[in-house]
């Protein structure tokens, strides 16, 4: 079934269509460029870049997938959770051609969509039941996942968000925005260094995260513990150290947790999405791990990983086969537990 799909909850402006798995666009820009000199996304200038650009997202798409709007099927749109102002744009954009085409619109919950992202494109689907996490600039969570739909939160993290925890350490390092893949490219270079930060794993059995101590571990080395120190006195071999030893810190627990949920779910798969799954260190982890106790695990395509329409789209139109619909008064929910399934 051709549907439209619409992203724009942070700072990326996309449109995709897809048809079920296919994807025959997925057109993605970014404001990254503009947010750069202050460190992460300033919400007022993501909302004005959705304004500008997202028709010419649109059209791209379009063009790119040699369809028409008249073609369209179905839209579906991220109404949460994400920046309220940036929401708007999509799901005006949204409501708008539903209204015009007269074709039904649905509302997506952007974290769900990364869960089920594995799900997108060419690769092999993933199999039911499984585990999911994912690990995004705005979330870290793990679900218990019995069909797309059927799926329950078993925990989540209670400060950063690992992607998050990425991009502070990156500033106080002075690596620039985005974090992650400077810290990743970074940590490759390190030999180890003996640089060590501590692992939260909170109490026995609990399957959420907690991300700001490490963070202020990393804050504490660089700056010292008045945080008088200049981290530009720092060598490129002791940027790499650190950035390698908050890396293994964040990515061990990573797996670990989701390992203790397969288990506690009876399951022996693992499906991970989000930004941070693009991480070649966290791919090598997993296969590592999954070699002794024989847990297997799903990744999304690297362009499926960030975010795009075309996991909205993807979602969208499971849910709309499943009887999901939203009308004219969808609203955009800024917060996780709002923005539904
Ligand atoms: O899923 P996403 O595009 O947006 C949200 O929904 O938040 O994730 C963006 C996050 C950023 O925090 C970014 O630093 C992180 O994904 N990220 C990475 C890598 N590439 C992007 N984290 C670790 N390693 C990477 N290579
Ligand atoms: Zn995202």
């Amino acid at each position: 079934m051709l549907t439209l799909g619409v992203e724009t909850s942070c700072d990326e402006t996309s449109v995709s269509v897809t048809d079920g798995r296919r994807v025959l666009a997925n057109v993605v820009t970014s404001s990254i460029r503009l947010h750069k000199r202050y460190g992460g996304v300033v919400p007022e200038i993501a909302s004005r870049f959705h304004v500008e650009y997202i028709i010419e997202v649109l059209e791209a798409a379009l063009e790119r997938s040699g369809k028409k709007l008249g073609d369209m099927k179905l839209i579906a749109v991220t109404n949460g959770p994400g920046l309220v102002g940036s929401l708007l744009t999509g799901i005006t954009l949204a409501k708008a051609l539903s209204f015009r085409l007269e074709i039904p619109l649905i509302g997506v919950n952007h974290v769900l969509a990364h869960l089920y992202s594995a799900f997108v494109g060419e690769a092999v689907p993933p199999r039911f039941p499984f585990v999911g996490l994912v690990v995004s600039g705005g979330h870290t969570a793990l679900y218990s996942c019995r069909a797309i739909g059927v799926e329950r939160l078993l925990g989540q993290t209670q400060d950063d968000a690992v992607g998050e925890a990425y991009d502070k350490v990156a500033k106080i390092l002075g690596l620039g925005y985005p974090g992650g893949p400077a810290i990743e490219k970074a940590a490759r270079a390190s030999t180890g260094g003996g640089v060590t930060f501590p692992r939260s794993y909170l109490e026995k059995g609990s399957l959420d995260f907690s991300f700001s101590g490490v963070k202020t571990a990393v804050l504490y080395r660089v700056k010292g513990h008045d945080g008088k120190l200049d981290p530009r006195r720092l060598s490129a071999e002791a940027v790499s150290d650190i950035c390698y030893a908050f890396q293994e810190a964040v990515l061990d627990v990573l797996v670990r947790k989701a390992h203790d949920a397969a288990r506690a779910e009876g399951t022996e798969q693992v499906v991970v999405g989000g930004g941070v799954a693009i991480n070649r260190r966290l791919r090598e982890k997993f296969a590592d791990a999954a070699r002794i106790p024989g847990v297997t695990v799903a990744f999304p395509e690297p362009r499926y990983c960030t975010d795009n329409a075309a996991m909205i789209g993807f979602l969208g139109e499971v849910l709309y086969h499943k009887g999901r619909r939203s009308d004219l008064y969808l609203s955009a929910e800024p917060n996780l537990a709002a923005a539904g399934r």
